[in-house]
């Protein structure tokens, strides 16, 4: 029999606070039971997830030679991510809306909800408390799973609804992490939900992610304002920056002169999948190659759009888990999701989730070598 490994938040947390301390600007009413869980396969594959938050705080693969390396940003202790500057949401699951909805605002059968406003006039990642900031139950775990469920109350930062939420995590022997989102309301309220893990293929703290070649599965992408609110477009990527269809390095054009890289100090963007098949089961949106380790990662979804941000915002003045710090472009994120500000945007795939229906979707980080 495998064993379960469980490490307790003695473990998780260093020597820097009780978990009280460390609560004070989370609004975490039983901090006592955020423990750290250790999920792993027989390929050596391993992934720790906390439930504060629903954080994936280390994924840890083979490189071409067989050494494992952890390629994904993060804390070894919790006040990290409750302290970390500009809160970056290192591994978290955000919700109850990723990305933002623009004004904080938005208008659902005839009624206008305001939303706790956090990115300069906007709502960005389920407003002040989302769920990268909450404590979540632990509905069961094994040393290949854990289901972790979140209830969001009924205008708990402006949104309606109780909101049942549950995530789980499984590792295959593929060397696969599968996501599977569910949730239940009993209002229509909107929802998106996704997985904000950075990732660096040549391993957490090795530096920049410019030489890491993309390719996105996406022939048009959402352009913004200069708020990152998309402008409702879907342009296709040809003959721009954005056009990632075959794969580049991704800082081949970074730096050119183009609007939406200026609005975005880089790629902060959200492009639209290209979909065959069936809409229930997940299709390819993204594979990254590190040439230097030889790490492959290949995104899935059944979500219509993925965000691709590639740490813009990292200046160095983190820390991570290793003592290294994070700089510019030091990570990035491939976030599957329905499309920013959908609530305001009528041709955009909705978001509602109604009562009687069932918010289900599905993604899979599958990672090889070559
Ligand atoms: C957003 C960025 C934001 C980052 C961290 C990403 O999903 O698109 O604009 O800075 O999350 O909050």
């Amino acid at each position: 029999m495998r064993t379960f490994t469980l490490t307790c938040l003695a473990l998780f947390m260093t020597l820097t606070g009780s978990p009280s301390q460390a609560a004070s600007d989370a609004a975490v009413e039983d901090f006592d039971s955020i423990k750290l869980y250790t999920l792993k396969n027989d390929q050596g594959m391993t992934v720790k997830v906390t439930n504060y938050g629903a954080i994936i705080t280390s994924i840890t693969v083979p490189d071409r030679d067989g050494n494992p390396g952890d390629v994904v940003l993060g804390y070894n202790n919790v006040e990290g991510y409750i302290n970390a500057v500009d809160k970056p949401y290192f591994g978290a699951v955000v919700g109850r809306y990723g990305n933002r909805i623009a004004e904080g605002s938005f208008t659902l059968d005839g009624e206008t909800y305001s939303l706790a406003v956090n990115n300069g006039e906007n709502s960005l990642h389920g407003g002040i408390i989302g769920f990268d900031k909450v404590v979540w139950t632990v509905k069961s775990a094994d040393d290949r799973s854990i289901e972790l469920t979140y209830v969001a109350k009924d205008m708990e930062e402006g949104y309606p609804g109780n909101l049942d939420v549950s995530v789980t995590y499984t590792v295959t022997d593929e060397n696969q992490l599968v996501i599977d989102y569910h949730a239940t309301t009993d209002k229509a309220t909107p929802v998106n939900l996704t997985q904000h893990t950075y990732f660096n293929l040549q391993g957490e703290g090795e530096g920049s992610i410019l030489d890491h070649e993309l390719m996105l599965n996406a022939n048009e992408f959402t352009p913004v304002d200069q708020g990152l609110i998309p402008t409702g477009k879907t342009p296709n990527v040809e003959g721009t920056p954005f056009d990632f269809t075959s794969a580049k390095p991704i800082g081949r054009d970074i730096d050119d002169d183009h609007e939406q890289l200026t609005f975005g100090g880089g790629y902060d963007h959200n492009w639209v999948l290209n979909k065959s098949g069936e809409a229930d089961a997940p299709t390819l949106a993204a594979r990254v190659h590190d040439p230097a380790s030889g790490r492959v990662l290949t995104v899935s979804t059944t979500e219509p759009g993925i965000q691709f941000y590639c740490g813009n915002f990292l200046d160095g003045r983190l820390q991570g888990k290793s003592g290294k710090t994070y700089g510019h472009r030091s990570g990035f994120c491939l976030e599957t999701q329905h499309y920013p500000d959908s609530p305001n945007q009528p041709n955009f795939p909705s978001t509602i989730l109604r009562p009687g229906d069932t918010y289900q979707t599905q993604t899979v980080f599958g990672f090889s070598t070559k």
